[in-house]
């Protein structure tokens, strides 16, 4: 079946960097564009702690959305002395929507993470409680840990244990790689849910070194298998509910990607919602889209579904070499090559 248009509730982004400052207001719009909420990373530098915190973000954010009817939701990054009390400070703010757990050097702005879960007791039983997520970057730090078995090895040292030291605990096990991490969610139950990047449906670890080494294509969790990918895109086929978009766009100026030291992260916030579409319509699971970009989200989140809606057009086009950044420039996902579905002009312009 081939189809020129199609439209869907306006989805949501479960797992965001918009980062601070000029970068901000730079990358905002371009999801503000597509997406009527989106789940905002807390991993600043310094990090976002504190209720007071995620109020001034807040605010820096709606600034850089201004004209746009797109919410934030706002999460806070989990240390090992985050107290109990933080946490109902949040569940009474609404605006907090998750806390976000960073095992200590495990990726981008992740030194103030937590260094042993159990330090984190108090809190989680408070999360539990209250009904506010836990959102993970699922990938041990043990250096002797090979990086392809990072997120393998979590799921058995540290998801499952703590999934039965908190049988009620929401968990969002965020930007999944591997079919382990796709098996342990489907089998578990319905409060533990991921998010699936458009890049680990799209691309297998063989990107990162095609013709060179390709800092662009570099991500943590990083690119595996290509019989992960294949696990993941049967699970989007499949239309299971646990499952939901979360873009992890993490902008990084060019230079920090093309560097001796390159960062990890992938900016896809250009053309998220297009780019799953294509990768949908590959996979003769248009009917699924609706579902993982817009009601499964909110389903879990226990937040209502968004009323408005967008329309892509099978047109294709180029994606730009590069985007302003600040002062600066960062090179998008997929820069240069050409996408076959377009958010409608409508979409693209502020109100
Ligand atoms: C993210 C970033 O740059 O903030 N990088 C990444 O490779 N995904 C951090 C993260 O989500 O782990
Ligand atoms: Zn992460
Ligand atoms: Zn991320």
């Amino acid at each position: 079946m081939t189809k020129n248009q199609l439209t869907i509730t306006r989805p949501d982004d479960w797992h965001l960097h918009l980062r601070d400052g000029e970068a901000l207001t730079s990358v905002a719009p371009f999801t503000a564009r597509q997406f009527g909420r989106a789940i905002i990373m807390p991993n600043l530098n310094p990090p976002v702690t504190t209720v007071i915190q995620a109020v001034e973000y807040l605010d820096e954010i709606l600034a850089a959305v201004d004209g746009y009817d797109f919410e934030p939701l706002m999460t806070l990054y989990l240390t090992d002395n985050t107290s109990p009390d933080e946490i109902i400070a949040a569940r009474k703010s609404c605006f907090i929507k998750g806390l976000k757990l960073y095992p200590a050097g495990a990726t981008t702005n992740s030194d103030a993470g937590v260094t042993d879960i159990r330090l984190c007791d108090a809190a989680l039983d408070e999360m539990q409680k209250a009904g506010l997520p836990l959102l993970i970057h699922g990938e041990v730090t043990t250096p002797e840990v090979d990086v392809f078995d990072r997120e393998k090895v979590f799921i058995d040292k540290i998801l499952e244990p703590l999934t039965h030291r908190f049988p009620d605990l929401k968990i969002v096990f965020e930007h999944i790689t591997t079919k382990e991490a796709a098996d342990f969610v489907i089998q578990s139950g319905k409060n533990i849910a991921a998010t699936i990047t458009p890049q680990h449906l799209l691309l297998n670890r063989n990107a990162l070194f095609q013709g060179g080494l390709q800092p662009h294509n570099y991500c943590l969790p990083v690119l595996k298998r290509d019989i992960h990918q294949q696990a993941l895109l049967k699970v989007i086929r499949s239309g299971n509910n646990k499952f939901f978009l979360g873009t992890d766009s993490a902008p990084h100026s060019k230079h920090k990607k093309e560097s001796a030291c390159g960062c990890a992260g992938i900016f896809s916030a250009h053309a998220a919602i297009e780019i799953y579409t294509s990768i949908f319509e590959q996979q003769d699971a248009l009917d699924k889209l609706e579902a993982f970009a817009s009601f499964n989200g909110p389903d879990f989140y226990g937040l209502p579904r968004n009323s408005t809606s967008i329309t892509l057009h099978k047109t294709n086009w180029q994606i730009p070499d590069d985007y302003p950044l600040g002062n600066d420039k960062l090179v998008p996902f997929l820069a240069g090559t050409t996408l076959n579905w377009e958010l409608a002009d409508a979409d693209k312009t502020p109100l």
